[in-house]
């Protein structure tokens, strides 16, 4: 436990500013966030808080079983993609077109559903939890059409050793309440498979959350735009653009503790 504690006071003391964000109002508006957010409690789960790495990986399928199974809108799952991502996808600023797109975490799909939606060839979820992937699966079926759903997968498989069945690299990534799942203990081990499962010259989109740097607990556990570089930048990576993102492009509660951040593979 201590060192659990350890981990999270040295990520506590790390900044949590993108670098171009604004100092006074940004942050004042932050806090009014943060407290919104936890007066709602909607940015924290139900999993034990501070919990160490050791069985980790199978509280997930607890999570997504308990009380009868994890309903659309319940604890991190905000029933659709995030409004930035749909602003990027539709402006340009995410070019998804033909691409073959990897979603690790993905959950119910959402995000997997935007990429489709913009025309990616092929949109790979990834779950750890078995219960996830059927659930992800079961929402597809329903949201997109047969001819959609034929460039839509949802693999079950730990993002730490999953190949791809095809064996080709992925061209884009996006990384959206993953990284914040993943203990601490994990991050080294993040950065290496977004490095192996991207091909050279891919982009991988980051949408930073939760920048909540009075959080003591987790997951999700607090995160900050500057520990994505130091993770990613030595695993090969460069930073193409790190932008804080405007509160109403957020979900409800989530408003001002999040960046957008795109990296390439070298
Ligand atoms: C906080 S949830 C976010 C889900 C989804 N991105 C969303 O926003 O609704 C994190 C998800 O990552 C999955 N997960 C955790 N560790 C994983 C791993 N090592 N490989 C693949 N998926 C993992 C969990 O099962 C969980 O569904």
């Amino acid at each position: 436990m201590s060192l659990v504690c350890g981990c999270y006071r040295l990520l506590a003391r790390s900044s949590a500013q993108c670098s171009s964000r604004p100092a006074t109002g940004a942050r004042s508006a932050r806090l009014r966030s943060i407290a919104r957010a936890q007066a709602s409690g909607s940015s924290r789960s139900t999993m034990p808080q501070q919990v160490g790495p050791e069985n980790y990986n199978s509280r997930w399928e607890d999570m997504w079983t308990a009380e009868g199974g994890l309903k659309p809108g319940q604890r991190f799952d905000a029933a659709k993609s995030p409004p930035v991502l749909s602003r990027e996808l539709s402006n340009g600023g995410l070019a998804a077109a033909g691409a073959r797109v990897l979603i690790p975490g993905c959950g119910r799909g959402y995000d997997v559903e935007s990429f489709v939606r913009a025309g990616a060839g092929t949109v790979a979820g990834l779950e750890l939890a078995p219960t996830a992937q059927a659930a992800a699966r079961e929402y597809l079926e329903g949201a997109l059409s047969p001819e959609d759903q034929a460039r839509t997968q949802v693999h079950a498989g730990d993002f730490f050793e999953w190949t791809c069945p095809s064996g080709q690299p992925f061209d884009l990534g996006f990384d959206y309440t993953f990284m914040c799942a993943l203990h601490p203990d994990m991050r080294a081990g993040w950065a290496a498979s977004w490095a192996r499962l991207l091909r050279p010259g891919a982009t991988l989109a980051c949408l930073a959350f939760p920048i909540e740097p009075e959080r003591t607990t987790g997951p999700p556990w607090p995160v900050t735009p500057q520990q994505y570089k130091d993770l990613l930048l030595p695993a090969g990576f460069t930073l193409e653009r790190e932008e804080p993102v405007p509160p109403e492009l957020s979900h409800p509660g989530r408003g001002g503790m999040e960046c957008w951040m795109l990296f390439k593979r070298q």
